[in-house]
């Protein structure tokens, strides 16, 4: 192909710095990174505030963040505010030169609401009730606790709404109720409503459902109660799951964009309004946050889990970061920052590691290189009693003595300064990485209906999906997670992992972006079902066999110990999580055969030409990965891109400003090919583990 097709997509793509938002004025992308860090002045003596935001001030640190959770002392009694200690916190914070971050407290109501109503509580499908006590204890289907939060919010809005100081909003704290599933009365009655909107009658609701089958069928909507695997002998009705998932992700997405809707209506257009969201977390869906300038997420890398060599536990995972990043970019707005990241050891994880010194830096770079304007640390001071103690933070429990990750941000601070005198507005990403540009595609609901319905215990929706980003990043291409809303158009290679809930206009986009000249890649469980769940009363996967040129495909799974081959270019692979068998038409490539099996012979992989562009289906998932990567390789040097070769744990991103970026999340050192001509600004060629490499061309 087809220098033509791809440099079409290279000019559409190049330069993704987004259109007008109000984040532009707080952290215009020229800043490079701002920094941020949480302070709660309700937590601490008054006298000390003062103090405590001059250091962080003197460290270098952009703004704070206040009063996430601060309702009961924001609004002491039903309908009596208190305000002033806020104006003061913010004062002081904007005479050190401070810009404050606000937040609304709806994820901690006071005691006084829940105990004078506890109908705005949620409960689990046990029938326990959340009480009073921590957080995330209300429900977002109660008419009344959205009408509380919906006053509290305006009153924040009107006080807070014009003061320069202030920057923007954050709405509630890590929306999400932390894997609670709502049974509580409201959300039932609001569950009701929900299918009674889509379905319209109860007969069009049986018919999807399919409740003919074991005499399910509901005579009316009364009747329905949101599925529970603890209320049903076995796992509950399969499209009721997706129904719910789908109730759960709206009605969170519906209860902040309400608030966004306050906020945007009483501030002044220069404060932006955002959430924190916890990425690939039920019932969370990016997209749906639509009400809000841009979106950002939460993260804590070094929580008691292995990592890359036998350091990693202290420095994470490439793509606990870097996928969010590929996400939170194509969410509402276009743009992201990241609202808490680890500052040290925190208290909550399998076990609490010290983070390696140098992770919490080498994580803000990649935060930078991915197109992240901010990143504010979690939080400033250790708390010395209540919730989260043994959680450090940018000083330790004397409030004065920086901590390694209060060092590590005084640095960052002074080297982001240094970034941005490089930065050039004219710069655009390299044509060998704009070349490489892909796009994978991504809709919550076949993620849900895959989970609920796995098929095989070694079946991992997240995990297939993060393969082919790991993939596609060790060979050095730019990765965006996209939704369905999203242009397919502007990618040279679209990625469709797993993509199996379907309609015949999807199909159709898919089908014009490859004969426009597209690269489009197409993984295991593509097209099996319709968008509520059920199969096609026809062949399996049939929507998408004329787009990959098959007959047709059925798909079997091994046990765990044992495995099947796949045969691709000679070589031979190991399978055992998922095979699709394909019957190729005349004209299609098949790439991949099975080895084995009673259908050794069969294909595996597909490839055809379709149009200007190509389509491939890769129709097995295997654990290590290495045939997923060998057909992308295959097909990146059919299309004339070329590739890195980089090993797992070694990150290389483009960041406008014309910034390369280099990171090493591997326990080894690691040198890395300058190229000839490069001027280095951080670090040098050769990276210790957890060291950052940035140079320009
Ligand atoms: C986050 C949460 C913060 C804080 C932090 C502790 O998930 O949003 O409020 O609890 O964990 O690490």
């Amino acid at each position: 192909m087809k220098r033509k097709i791809l440099a079409a997509f290279a000019a559409a793509g190049a330069l993704c710095v987004s259109a007008a938002n109000p984040i532009d004025k707080s952290f215009p992308p020229e800043r490079v990174m701002s920094l941020g860090s949480y302070y709660y002045p309700e937590q601490w003596p008054m006298e000390q505030w003062d103090r405590d935001l001059s250091l962080m001030a003197d460290m270098g640190i952009d703004f704070t963040h206040f009063g996430e959770f601060a309702w009961g002392v924001l609004e002491p009694e039903d309908g009596k505010f208190d305000f002033e200690w806020l104006d003061k916190a913010v004062d002081i914070a904007a005479k050190k030169g401070l810009k404050v971050v606000l937040c609304t407290p709806s994820a901690t109501p006071p005691v006084w609401l829940t105990k004078n109503n506890p109908d705005v509580l949620t409960r689990r499908d046990n029938g326990v009730r959340i009480e009073h006590g921590r957080r995330q204890h209300a429900s977002w289907s109660s008419e009344k606790y959205r009408r509380y939060v919906a006053r509290i919010v305006e009153e924040l809005a009107k006080r807070y709404g014009n003061n320069p100081a202030v920057i923007g909003w954050q709405i509630d704290n890590e929306p999400g109720h932390y894997g609670l599933v709502d049974y509580s009365d409201n959300a039932q009655e609001s569950f009701r409503r929900w299918l009674k909107e889509k379905y319209g009658t109860i007969e069009n609701l049986n018919k999807t459902w399919g409740t003919n089958f074991w005499s399910e069928k509901y005579q009316n909507f009364d009747q329905i109660l949101l599925p529970s695997a603890v209320q049903t002998i076995e796992k509950p009705n399969p499209h009721a799951m997706l129904d719910m998932n789908n109730f759960h992700a709206d009605e969170v997405s519906g209860f902040v964009n309400m608030q966004a809707d306050i906020l945007h209506k009483n501030v002044s257009k220069d404060q932006w309004v955002t959430t924190n969201l916890i990425p690939m977390f039920n019932p969370i869906d990016v997209p749906r946050f639509d009400h809000l300038d841009f979106t950002t997420y939460t993260r804590y890398p070094v929580v008691g889990t292995s990592g890359i060599g036998g350091q990693g536990f202290r420095i994470g995972i490439p793509e606990d970061i870097g996928w969010p990043n590929a996400t939170f970019r194509n969410g509402p707005g276009k743009a992201f920052g990241v609202m808490e990241l680890q500052p040290g050891q925190v208290n909550w994880g399998e076990f609490n590691p010290q983070p390696l010194p140098g992770a919490l830096r080498m994580w803000i770079y990649h935060i930078m290189g991915d197109g992240g304007r901010f990143v504010c640390n979690y939080r400033f001071r250790q708390p010395l009693t209540g919730s989260e103690q043994h959680h450090y933070g940018m000083v330790g429990p004397d409030g004065v003595t920086l901590e390694p990750g209060g060092h590590e941000f005084v640095r960052l601070s002074k080297e982001f300064d240094e970034l941005a005198r490089h930065y050039d507005k004219k710069a655009r990403m390299p044509r060998e990485l704009a070349d490489r540009r892909s796009a994978i595609l991504m809709d919550m609901n076949s993620v849900w209906e895959t989970e609920f319905q796995p098929q095989t215990n070694q079946w991992n929706s997240h995990g297939h999906l993060k393969k082919y980003y790991n993939t596609l990043t060790a060979m050095g291409a730019p990765v965006d997670v996209i939704s369905e809303r999203e242009d397919f158009g502007q990618y040279p290679f679209l990625i469709v992992p797993a993509h199996q809930l379907v309609d015949s206009a999807l199909v159709a986009r898919w089908d014009k972006y490859a004969r426009d000249g597209g690269n489009l890649v197409i993984t295991v469980r593509t097209g099996l079902k319709d968008r509520n769940g059920k199969l096609w009363e026809a062949p399996f996967a049939a929507p998408i066999h004329d787009l990959a040129g098959i007959d047709s495909v059925y798909f079997d799974h091994m046990p765990g110990h044992i495995y099947g081959k796949v045969s691709f270019d000679g070589k031979d692979y190991d399978w055992n999580n998922w095979a699709d068998v394909i019957s190729p038409r005349k004209g299609t490539e098949s790439w991949g055969v099975y080895a084995d099996q009673f259908y050794a012979g069969k294909t595996a992989v597909t490839h055809r030409r379709h149009g200007k562009g190509t389509v491939t289906y890769i129709g097995v998932d295997t654990d290590n990965g290495a045939l997923e990567a060998d057909a992308l390789r295959k097909l990146f040097a059919e299309a004339g891109v070329t590739a890195d070769r980089l090993p797992y744990g070694i990150v290389r991103t483009w960041r406008d400003g014309g910034f390369n970026v280099v990171l090493n999340y591997t326990s080894d050192p690691y040198d890395y090919a300058l190229p000839a001509g490069a001027k280095v600004l951080v670090g040098e060629a050769t990276l210790p583990p957890a060291g950052v490499l940035v140079y320009k061309l």
